[in-house]
This record gives C-alpha cells, structure tokens and sequence, in this order.
C-alpha cells in the first residue's frame, strides 16, 4: 500500500474532492501538499490521471516505504539500482539539492532525461520513498479543450451526481466560447446555445443562438421542453435569476439546473445575502437542491443545482 502526497493549486478544494469522490481521507499539509495514506498503487494513479486534479498539480510522490535518516536512504537505494539510471522527484524542493548531492557521492547514477527508475521522496518527519519503474512517472494530461469552462462542467456532473441520457434536449444560457457544450455533447441528444459571442465548438447536435436570453427566449418554444439548463452568464446572480424565470416555461417538471453564480465579493455574508436574495426571485419556479465551491471554479464562484418545481 501506497501513501501519495500531492502538491497542487487548490489544494483545499482537491481534498474536498478526493474526500468526496474517492471515499478516502485526504489531510492538507502545508505547502499545499494533499497526503492520503494506505491506498493501492492503481487507486494512486487513478487519482492522479483524474484530468479535474491532473491539470493543478506540480508535483506528485507515491511512498510505499519509509527510513529515518538520508544515510539510510542512500544505503538502500545503492543496493537496489547497481548500475540503472534514477530520476529523482523530491517534495519539498529545498530538500531536492542535499539528496542529489549524497546519492551522487554514493556512486548513485542519476539522470533527469534518461532513467530506468524513479525515485519519489517525500521529506517529512521522515524520509517517504518509493523506487518504481520508469513508467510511474508522473505525467501531465495534454490539455485539448476550448477552455477551462469544459472541466467545469466535467465536474458539476460528476459532483451533483446529474445521470445525462442521450435523450435529453439542454438548454445552454451563456455558452460561448462553447466549454460547457463541448462537454454535455457527447452525453445528451441535442443542445441549444444561447449567447451574442460566437461559439467555438462545433458539432452536429449543437445548435448556436446567437443573441441575449432575453431577446431571443420567444424564439426557443419550438425547441420546448428542456431536461436540463446550464446557466453561466458573467452576470450577478440576481440577473441569471431572472433570466432563468423567463426560460423557467422551457424546462420539464424536475429538469435539473446548473448555473455558476459569480460573487464580486468574498465573504460569507455577501454570499449568503446574495444567495437568498437569488433564492427569493426563483422561488415560485425553481428549488434551490445545492450549492458547492468545485476545484473548476475561480476564487470568486460556486456552482449551484437547481430543480424545476
Ligand atoms: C463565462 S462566459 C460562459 C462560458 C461558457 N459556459 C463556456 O463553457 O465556454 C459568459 C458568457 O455569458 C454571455 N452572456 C452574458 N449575458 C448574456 C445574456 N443575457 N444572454 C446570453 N448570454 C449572455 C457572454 O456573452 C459570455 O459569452
């Protein structure tokens, strides 16, 4: 069994995922190093190939041993790589320079480019390591997708639980650049999206409105009735409200919402003021089920699911 420390960006809001996700106590070291003990190397890897955490990592180490000093760590490792090449990948950084040094006086080969082993270490009350073939090499996911948004959707699926079906029409208020949409259309029949920017992605089932909500909304009754709107306006919360009250008559009884609200202030009370005044405006049409601050979204979001009443 592995322990894997993790540094990323977000480190918070990834431990909320991992905790929520994987069922595993994830605990938050300082650093932003995320450690999750006692976990088998293929759930190691499944997390850090998870594409909503890969993109915020920096560093990643996998521990399935631990030794007290340097010296002993250069005494096992000399025995077990005779003559490979080792990549060593070390958190924290700082401690990076003394250990190449020691392994290299030690006749320990290593190399950045060209190795057969990794070595992870991990610094702490003791020394973490792991010595593993060249594959276990953490790697970076290419990322190919119109923008940011497109994980965000990733993960407010994933998050709400939402079970998408190739029979559902979307709604997508706000669509472009077309993040959101790249996501849903492999999932869903068709989706419709609104907004006056022009989209990015295209696809068969996508078809582009171009326009604000409220100025095209007449137009949308042919497409009638909704299983699910996804609402990301860069607008107060309170204007997305009323843009969902006119589309309200678009969506099926129970279709689900997801909608980011965007906070321009950062405190508790700004938002719980801002969410029940956004509560009171949709409350005759739609019930508020969730609200939650994903990894995707930026400081000054959370996203919100709704249902039609
Ligand atoms: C943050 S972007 C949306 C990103 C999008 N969800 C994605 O996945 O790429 C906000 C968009 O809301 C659009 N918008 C703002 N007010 C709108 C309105 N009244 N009706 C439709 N779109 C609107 C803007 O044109 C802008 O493209």
């Amino acid at each position: 069994m592995f322990t894997i420390f993790i540094k990323a960006q977000r480190s918070a809001l990834i431990a909320d995922y991992i905790n929520e996700l994987y069922n595993k106590v994830a605990t938050l070291l300082d650093n932003d190093i995320i450690s999750i003990k006692d976990i088998p190397l293929t759930l190691c890897i499944s997390i850090i190939e998870d594409p909503l955490i890969n993109r915020h990592i920096s560093k990643v180490i996998l521990a399935n041993e631990a030794v007290d000093s340097i010296e002993e760590l250069v005494t096992v490792i000399k025995e077990r790589v005779k003559n490979e090449y080792t990549r060593l990948e070390v958190v924290p950084s700082e401690a990076e320079d003394k250990l190449l040094l020691d392994m290299e006086a030690n006749g320990i080969k290593l190399s950045p480019s060209r190795y057969d082993k990794v070595l992870y270490i991990f610094k702490g009350n003791k020394i973490y390591f792991s010595l593993l073939d060249k594959s276990y090499i953490f790697k970076k996911i290419q990322d190919r997708h119109i923008s940011r948004a497109y994980y965000k959707m990733m993960e407010a699926v994933k998050r709400f639980k939402i079970s998408l079906s190739k029979s559902y029409s979307v709604l997508d208020i706000g669509a472009a650049p077309g993040g959101w949409s790249e996501y849903l259309k492999d999932y869903v029949k068709e989706i419709v999206a609104v907004d006056p920017g022009d989209l990015l992605v295209n696809s068969y089932n996508i078809r582009h409105i171009k326009g604000r909500f409220e100025d095209v909304v007449d137009s949308l009754a042919e497409y009638c009735c909704f299983d699910l709107i996804v609402i990301d306006v860069n607008r107060d919360p309170i204007y997305a409200a009323e843009l969902l009250i006119k589309a309200s008559g678009l969506a099926k009884k129970d279709a689900k919402i997801i909608m980011t609200a965007k906070l321009f202030k950062r405190s508790k009370s700004y938002r719980d003021h801002i969410i029940e005044r956004f509560r009171s405006v949709i409350k005759d049409r739609f019930l508020l089920l969730d609200m939650k601050r994903l990894i995707s979204n930026s400081d000054n979001e959370i996203t919100l699911l709704l249902s039609k009443i």
